[in-house]
């Protein structure tokens, strides 16, 4: 098993495509880091097992989780995430929906906060133009925003970034990175 578990929901392909390419450049600098998992077919053994978890969701239906998390999370209510260091990465599209925009980020971390988790990863709103957020604390997005709608052109150097960010603030040991 991985140190890190990165779990995505996708509805239609973007969230997934977003999460291949993230562990594409993991991969680069230690391809036994991260283990990818549907979490529309995940088991809570499965996802409790990793201390380090990365975890994709896009929000639908104006401000709501994507359905396989929604499914998810109830199962997961009662867990003690106490140990766990969670990032988070949302897909949205701020022109469309600027008044929900990557709200699912904001009701994921609000989930795993009460459960005791820790949350990294945070990612400076600059760059989004949005009216309100569910994701936004403090100036800051709760996770890194992909918007492949609206700035699709923006997804690559995103990714690229923000994965060296969470290795960084994850501090896993550097033996396993390299
Ligand atoms: C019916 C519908 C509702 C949506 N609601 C929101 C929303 O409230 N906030 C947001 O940021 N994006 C919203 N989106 C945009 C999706 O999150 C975006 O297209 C995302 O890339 C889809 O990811 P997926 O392909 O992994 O399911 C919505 C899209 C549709 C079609």
């Amino acid at each position: 098993m991985a140190a890190i578990g990165l779990f995505f929901g996708s509805s239609t392909g973007h969230t997934e495509d977003v999460a291949y390419e993230m562990k594409t450049e993991f991969d680069k600098l230690n391809p036994e880091l991260v283990d990818i998992h549907n979490i529309g077919a995940t088991s809570v053994e499965q996802f409790m097992s990793y201390e380090y978890l990365i975890c994709g969701i896009p929000t639908w239906n104006t401000g709501q989780l994507q359905d396989d998390w929604e499914f998810f999370l109830p199962k997961i209510v009662d867990a003690d995430m106490t140990t766990k260091r969670i990032a988070i990465f949302g897909l949205g599209d701020q022109n469309g929906y600027g008044f929900n925009f990557l709200d699912a980020v904001g009701l994921l971390a609000e989930a795993f906060l009460e459960k005791g988790a820790d949350i990294i990863g945070l990612w400076s709103t600059d760059g989004y133009q949005f009216n309100e957020s569910l994701a936004e604390y403090e100036g800051k997005f709760l996770g890194l925003g992909i918007d492949e709608d609206g700035q699709p052109e923006l997804t690559t150097s995103r990714i690229k970034q923000w994965t060296v960010q969470v290795l960084k603030e994850f501090k896993i040991q550097q033996e396993v990175v390299s």
